[in-house]
């Protein structure tokens, strides 16, 4: 299967990889960051994949819990399974810190989270979660040991698995045969809508699209039966998906992503092409911003440091000669520094609008709930830089 190349991001450090004060000066470790499209899947993925250890280990800085967006949603998703699937057991994988199987009863779940510090947030209040990675083999002992389950959730996960395959019929396994698949992930379509270049890092091995999805998952005669939009980081679908043998009716969202990515053209390199050109000047358009502000004399700081805006501060060239500082409320990312353009991170509490002119909206999946949160630092005239759907101040 030919793979082409149609977007290269630069020299990029691993996303999550925040520098301590004693390694700031050390040399990062840097890959090439390009994206291919795989003509006969659609499959749009990285091309340089590193070994999951390398990013899923004891010292993984994501939290589920951190926003009340994130909550709110695996709240109102749990109540719908139990209301529409009457799961007696569910399995989540990827379960991080435990923000969706909390919604449930303790011994109706089963997690897999292989970065064991977070792991251990929910194995100490007596969930049964697994310190390992998602494979046949642990499936076949969780299997062994609890039985097969009715429902298998898993959120912004899939994407960071190289080898679908294995994912697959891990699933395969467990899942029993009127058992429902529900995966989240972010969505290809919005993606390139909205210029999101920055959903592609080390960890986003792929973004997937419906067309791409179906037709991985017929290989293990799995199939989606519906499709609900989500607005949760920058765009994402919530896909429905059954065992082929199971007779459920197949729902009309499915028909209408199918129709409106192959009318948006996901299924050719033409569409690409042109999203990598629309980066381009993205980039230079950013920088445009980001110049005439500095030139004026603003201070400029971060909000969010995710892993998405490595990409773009990279990608960018944009480092702590342009932005002081960001600020951020997980624990592990504070008194570091952000990967690649070394800018300190700082905990968050509060913002100052006599010290602070300018923010650039790291966390712009967030928008709304920060927008809400900074009412105050809005109303004085401060104001964000954000680089979707094309840079801009807010
Ligand atoms: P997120 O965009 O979910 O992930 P990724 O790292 O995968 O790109 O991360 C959001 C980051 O923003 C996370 O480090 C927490 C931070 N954040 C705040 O500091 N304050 C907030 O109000 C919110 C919602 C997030």
């Amino acid at each position: 299967m030919k793979k082409i190349n149609f977007l290269d991001l630069g020299n990029q450090p691993l996303a999550n990889n925040y520098l301590t004060k004693k390694n700031k000066f050390k040399k990062e470790k840097k890959y090439r960051l390009k994206v291919c499209f795989e003509n006969t899947t659609k499959l749009v993925s990285i091309e340089k994949i590193f070994p999951s250890k390398l990013m899923f280990n004891n010292k993984y800085p994501y939290r589920s819990s951190m926003s009340k967006t994130m909550i709110k949603s695996f709240q109102s998703l749990s109540k719908f399974i139990i209301k529409e699937f009457k799961p007696k057991k569910i399995l989540e994988i990827g379960s991080n810190d435990g923000a969706f199987i909390k919604n449930f009863n303790k011994n109706k779940t089963i997690g897999v989270e292989p970065c064991s510090n977070v792991e251990k947030i929910t194995r100490k209040l007596n969930f049964n979660t697994y310190s390992e990675y998602w494979s046949k083999k642990l499936s076949k002992k969780l299997l062994k040991k609890f039985g097969e389950v009715d429902v298998v959730y898993s959120a912004n996960t899939l994407s960071h698995i190289k080898n679908l395959n294995e994912v697959f019929n891990a699933i395969n396994i467990i899942l029993s045969e009127k058992g429902i698949l529900i995966l989240e992930d972010p969505s290809l379509i919005e993606c390139l809508k909205r210029n999101t270049y920055d959903q592609f890092y080390n960890e986003h091995i792929y973004v997937f699209s419906t067309i791409a999805l179906e037709n991985i998952l017929k290989k293990y005669n799995l199939e989606i039966f519906k499709i609900d939009k989500l607005s949760i980081h920058g765009g994402s679908n919530r896909y429905f998906i059954k065992k082929k043998t199971n007779q459920r009716r197949i729902h009309k969202s499915v028909i209408t992503h199918r129709k409106s990515e192959l009318n948006y053209g996901l299924n050719n390199i033409t569409t690409y092409r042109k999203f990598a050109t629309r980066v381009k000047k993205s980039k230079i358009k950013l920088n445009k911003i980001f110049k005439k502000l500095k030139d004026k004399n603003k201070t400029i700081i971060g909000y969010g440091a995710t892993a998405k805006s490595t990409t773009i501060l990279n990608y960018c060239n944009i480092d702590y000669n342009t932005i002081d500082y960001f600020l951020d409320t997980t624990k592990d990312k504070q008194n570091k520094y952000t990967p690649g353009s070394k800018i300190p991170i700082i905990k968050y509490s509060g913002l100052d609008r006599n010290k602070i002119d300018y923010i650039f909206l790291g966390a712009w999946n967030f928008k709304d709930e920060i927008f809400k949160k900074e009412k105050k630092f809005i109303k004085k005239g401060g104001k964000f830089i954000i680089h979707t759907p094309y840079p801009k101040i807010l």
